[in-house]
């Protein structure tokens, strides 16, 4: 957050300039020089935000050294923000900046302009639900992993790091859909893939947060673990390209149809479609970070809420063993059927956005609302605040699930609460990420009883923001599930 202010530009009449905003006052003495910076911690910086919308209300400001910052929680301004979108509004140039540093030409989610514009077209097209459907039997055997993992757990009485396990499964679904490249994280043991890119997400988040760019000048021990990550996951990315390549050659009619993204990427950059070999490899590093534990957590923040409401836990079980027959071999059709899960995912979603926030910056001259925006101003968008608001919720701080089922409510609804963004930008995989989800569900809740999912000391896991929210130490125990008479769900291996 070193960049200088943002040029003047004078507010027309009847507009407020940002500096008449109200906002939280800096600390005595250190405030003019530091502005609110020591006010805010990294690790759950959103609740700090969060906080000062409930009191100075959906449009302020705040400061970090000379750098405003305009606070925005109102989701129909929100809205238009984000519909305003590549020309008037980008990504936070900070964001760009970090990746760059640490290695990272901009992928789908870091490019702007054109670039992007080129690159959404091929992921979106990578990303079709008609591709996700065609991907069904790869996501039945990733299943059948998890489930053999999870059943020898629940064997030996273990409890399982439930990010960590849920990270193999979407990074695993992710690999195999888009790169066509089965790297089974889940039946490898030592180092994974995933394990460095779990580096990468986090200190992205810590750089862009920072206030002090230190690592130009020096590293720390964790800088350099991450300098080693970003070289092993580079030629983790530069194996699946070549192997890519190589099915491509192998196969001429792959170029006719590339059957998944990757391949696609590739004969798009060889014909000159507007795409070069970094941008590539680049997007095939953005799908695993952006599809891994957006993912993942939104899945551990749901079973930690089943746990937490044993009512809630009872419905989606015998939702789920109603409807599926072959728990590592669920249909679309039964997906479909998934009501009660899918009103969970959505009910999730709204509580623990594993996106609560998101920062923007102007590219032109506009106005929110009766606020005069120069270009340059920073835009701090709070995506949880109107959903937990009673005049958008019935009793907004509980899980239930049953209000996404009513489908005028559930229309209302899904305008506030945004977990995947909206406009042009809106996330791409959202169609796969619930795809996952409820496949993961399906097989969990029809081969399993869920002990628990709690944190060691009990009561509700905490927030903490690393890029995304994150569930801090969740852990998972199981028991496996009798037998039930023929045609009910049953684990694939005892048929
Ligand atoms: C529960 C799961 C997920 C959530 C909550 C989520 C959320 C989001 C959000 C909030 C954004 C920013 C949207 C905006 O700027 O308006 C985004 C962008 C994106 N997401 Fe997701 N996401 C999820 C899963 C996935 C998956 C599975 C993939 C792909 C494998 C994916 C790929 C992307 C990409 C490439 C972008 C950048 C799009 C662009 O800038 O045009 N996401 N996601």
């Amino acid at each position: 957050m070193d960049r200088p202010p943002a040029p003047a530009f004078a507010a027309p009449p009847g507009l407020r300039r940002i500096e008449d905003l109200p906002g939280p006052r800096g600390l005595p003495l250190i405030g003019k020089l530091v502005g609110n910076l020591f006010q805010l911690r990294q690790a759950n910086v959103h609740q700090g935000v969060e906080r000062w919308c409930r009191e100075f209300g959906p449009l302020f400001a705040f400061r970090i050294a000379r750098q405003r910052i305009v606070v925005l929680a109102d989701h129909e301004l929100i809205g238009a923000v984000l519909r305003d979108r590549p020309d008037g509004w980008r990504r936070s140039s900070r964001l760009q900046q970090v990746g760059l540093e640490m290695g990272l030409t901009p992928g789908l989610f870091g490019a702007e302009g054109e670039a992007w514009r080129r690159q959404r077209r091929m992921v979106m097209g990578g990303l079709d639900p008609r591709r996700v459907r065609a991907y069904f039997p790869a996501l039945w055997r990733v299943s059948g992993r998890l489930q053999r993992r999870w059943r020898r757990a629940a064997r030996e009485g273990r409890s399982l790091d439930l990010g960590a396990e849920l990270m193999r499964y979407t990074v695993d679904t992710v690999a195999g859909l888009a790169f066509g490249t089965d790297i089974n994280t889940l039946e490898s043991e030592g180092v994974v893939i995933q394990q460095h890119l779990d580096r990468i997400f986090p200190a992205l988040y810590r750089r862009a947060m920072s206030p002090l760019p230190y690592w130009r000048w020096f590293k720390l021990p964790a800088d350099r673990a991450l300098d080693r990550s970003v070289t092993e996951v580079k030629q983790a990315i530069a194996g699946f390209v070549a192997e890519a390549r190589a099915r491509l050659r192998g196969d001429s009619s792959r170029r006719q149809h590339p059957p998944n993204l990757l391949e696609a990427m590739i004969v798009a950059a060889e014909e000159g479609g507007g795409i070069d070999d970094t941008q590539v490899s680049a997007n095939v590093l953005t799908l695993l970070l952006a599809g891994e534990d957006t993912t993942a957590h939104t899945l551990a923040w749901l079973l930690h809420l089943l746990h937490r409401h044993p009512q809630a836990l009872a419905q989606a079980c015998d939702e789920v063993r109603r409807v599926v027959v072959d728990p590592c071999a669920v249909t679309p059709e039964q997906l479909v059927e998934l009501e009660f899960i899918e009103a969970c995912l959505h009910e999730t979603m709204r509580l623990k956005p594993v996106a609560p926030f998101m920062v923007l910056e102007a590219l032109r001259e506009t106005s929110l609302g009766d606020l005069h925006v120069p270009p340059g101003t920073l835009l701090w968008c709070v995506m949880r605040h109107d959903s937990l608001q009673a005049r958008h919720f019935e009793r907004p701080l509980e899980f239930d699930p049953a209000r996404w089922l009513a489908e005028v409510s559930a229309g209302n609804a899904r305008r506030v609460t945004m977990p995947f963004g909206g406009g042009p930008r809106t996330c791409p995989g959202r169609y796969l990420a619930f795809t996952e989800m409820k496949m993961a569900l399906a097989m969990l809740l029809a081969s399993f009883e869920v002990e628990s999912v709690e944190v060691p000391g009990g009561g509700e896991a905490e927030e903490r923001m690393s890029f995304t929210m994150v569930p801090v130490g969740l852990r998972m125990r199981l028991r496996e599930r009798k037998l039930r008479a023929a045609g009910a769900a049953r684990p694939a291996e005892q048929r």
